[in-house]
């Protein structure tokens, strides 16, 4: 075998399925892509009924096997259901990235318990609720990856963001009590975090910042690699997560945003 076969070989998810939530828009559909040029089969979990169906077409166009779920990740129902029906559909459960999230720019005071109950649930239960169901299932096939998306600020605070900084903190923290949990049973669990890229959801903090986005972009940009990041920046991290190159890495914090935190 060439070494480059080799390599190849490595990063390979032929014949692997990988589910990702939040999958209709911006990282997510970049990573379900990503890992569907990798050679995986594709479960897109969006609530968006929209925009969810487009980017299973496109995946299925790279000629890879993907179906989209309607699914709501902050509802426990929602999620073993659509999780029994992918298992149903696509047979063994190889991988699965936590990616659905949402923001909400306010400070303690300004926060509704209904918001605070909104971002935590999609943020930081969801990792809960499908997890609790896919890692039996994994199990059963002898093991898996779990990529979860936090946040450089699941690391330090940010301003005005105070559930958003809750939810990717415990995601952060969640990952490594996975990782410990599961490790023996074959089950990597790491947690990337992104700086900021150029997605929807940067560009709704910018309107609840009451920023132009053009500004916000300029603000986002100063960091060591003087850009803000694209959603494929993220998905290359994600993919070396869910394949065979990072086989003795879990408990991770992998922190993609251009040198920011630093
Ligand atoms: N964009 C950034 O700057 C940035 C930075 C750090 C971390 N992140 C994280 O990356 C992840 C993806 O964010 P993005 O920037 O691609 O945002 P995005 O808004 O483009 O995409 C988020 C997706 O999640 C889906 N979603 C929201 N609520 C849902 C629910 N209840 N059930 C199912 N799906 C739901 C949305 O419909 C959307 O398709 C989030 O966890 C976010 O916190 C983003």
């Amino acid at each position: 075998m060439s070494v480059h076969s080799k390599i190849l070989n490595l990063i390979s998810l032929e014949s692997k399925t990988a589910i990702v939530t939040g999958a209709a828009s911006g990282i997510g559909s970049s990573v379900a892509r990503r890992l569907a040029e990798a050679g995986a089969n594709i479960a897109l979990l969006d609530i968006d009924e929209q925009r969810g169906p487009k980017v299973e077409k496109e995946i299925q166009q790279l000629g890879a096997k993907a179906k989209f779920y309607a699914c709501d990740v902050s509802l426990y129902s929602d999620c073993e259901s659509v999780i029994d029906g992918v298992s149903k559909e696509f047979g063994n459960l190889d991988i699965l990235v936590n990616n659905a999230g949402v923001i909400s720019r306010k400070d303690i005071v300004e926060l509704s318990e209904e918001e605070w109950d909104h971002v935590l649930r999609i943020n930081l239960k969801s990792v809960y609720q499908l997890s609790h169901s896919v890692i039996p299932r994994m199990v059963q096939n002898g093991g898996g990856s779990i990529v979860n998306i936090g946040s450089g600020w699941g690391i330090k605070g940010g301003p005005k963001a105070i559930a958003y900084c809750a939810s990717k903190g415990g995601v952060v923290n969640l990952t490594r009590a996975m990782a410990i949990d599961h490790g023996k049973q074959g089950i990597r669990v790491n947690c990337v975090c992104p700086g900021d890229v150029h997605t929807a959801l940067l560009e709704r903090e910018a309107a609840q910042m009451h920023q132009d986005f053009d500004s916000f972009l300029v603000e986002a940009a100063d960091r060591p690699i003087p850009r803000v990041g694209s959603p494929e920046d993220v998905a290359n991290a994600v993919l070396f997560l869910a394949c065979e190159l990072s086989s003795w890495v879990t408990g991770s914090v992998f922190v993609v945003d251009g040198g920011g935190l630093a």
